[in-house]
């Protein structure tokens, strides 16, 4: 671990992943990004060059490690690696969208752990502190040995469910591995209630699913995901759901990776709307698609952090 510095100044910057979110939380923290290269060499290797002196300076590196997943990550690694060696007083990892993070465990034999890989190529690169945000499972957080700041987007998604205030809400998770996240809604929300669908995976691209745990006839139901992938999921819950009687169905996945055909079964999806953020940049041109920005939410831990302030508080009340 690196020593900072009481006084040591915030710097900001940025891979390639996501700029304009990289630009919208400075903008909230009232700084400009510091000026680097983050380039290719002719040969495609990743070429980093800071023009901003970073010695004793408490560095946050912000980047998704989004598709290109692993050019994505070579970037951070790379950047982490020249700001350690430029003698930083503190690297911190901004990594609103944590890519493999769905390989967290060995399901079958001889299958690697690659989040856990990463965690470690993070920490060899010489990160002090990570901040994501809805880390596809939360014990990931145990395969860094340095400090990992947790965000939920629910913060964005619960005000934005206030916003639409729909009579007879139902939150739903699309499968059972996510119904801790979607109790985390209902307990926040007044008067929602639970539901849950039974889903299997057939292959990555494939899932089917079978019945509902809950009331929905006659319910406005919000499916509430980490990720959208492939789109299999929330469209084969949404049908689900509206054939069991939902009145509208609605999806808030914090992670728009949108892979393979996920544009084609969104648009056919019996959806009202697909609400996701920005910790992945959304091209996609879908129609009831509505992108919420995490920039504050993200502007507000950088500032505690360097400050020294409580980051969970951001989650009470
Ligand atoms: C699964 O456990 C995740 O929470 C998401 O439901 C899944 O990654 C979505 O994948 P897809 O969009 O490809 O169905």
């Amino acid at each position: 671990m690196t020593f900072l510095a009481q006084t040591a100044p915030m710097l900001l910057f940025s891979g390639n992943s996501n700029r304009h979110l990289a630009e919208q939380i400075a903008g909230y923290l009232g700084v400009q990004l510091g000026d680097c290269e983050v380039g290719r060499f002719p040969d495609g290797e990743v070429r980093i060059k800071l023009k901003a002196d970073v010695r004793g300076a408490d560095v946050f590196l912000i980047q998704s490690t989004c598709a290109p997943v692993n050019d994505h990550l070579m970037e951070l690694l790379i950047l982490a690696d020249a700001c350690r060696r430029a003698s930083a007083g503190r690297i911190t990892a901004v990594v609103p969208y944590f890519g493999y993070s769905r390989q967290d465990r060995k399901d079958e034999g001889r299958v690697p752990i690659s989040a856990k890989l990463t965690a470690n190529l993070l920490e060899a690169a010489g990160i002090d502190r990570l901040v994501t945000i809805d880390l596809h499972a939360a014990q990931i957080q145990g395969f860094f040995d340095i400090p990992v700041d947790h965000l939920f987007a629910s913060k964005v998604f619960i005000k934005y469910i206030k916003q639409l205030a729909l009579p007879d809400l139902v939150i739903a998770s699309p499968d059972v591995g996510g119904m801790k996240m979607a109790w985390g809604y209902v307990k926040r929300l007044d008067s929602a209630l639970l539901a849950v669908i039974e889903k299997r995976r057939l292959s990555g691209e494939d899932v089917e699913v079978g019945f509902v745990i809950g009331d929905v006839k006659d319910k406005n139901v919000v499916l509430v995901d980490d990720i959208i992938s492939t789109g299999g999921s929330v469209a084969k819950a949404a049908t689900l759901l509206r054939e069991k009687g939902a009145r509208k169905v609605f999806v808030m996945a914090s992670h728009a990776v949108f892979c393979g055909r996920a544009v084609e079964k969104l648009r056919d999806a019996p959806l009202s709307e697909i609400i996701v953020t920005d910790t992945i940049p959304v091209t996609s041109n879908i129609e009831r698609l509505r992108v919420l920005s995490v920039a504050e939410l993200l502007g507000e831990a950088v500032h505690r952090i360097h400050t020294n302030k409580s980051v969970s508080t951001l989650f009470q009340g």
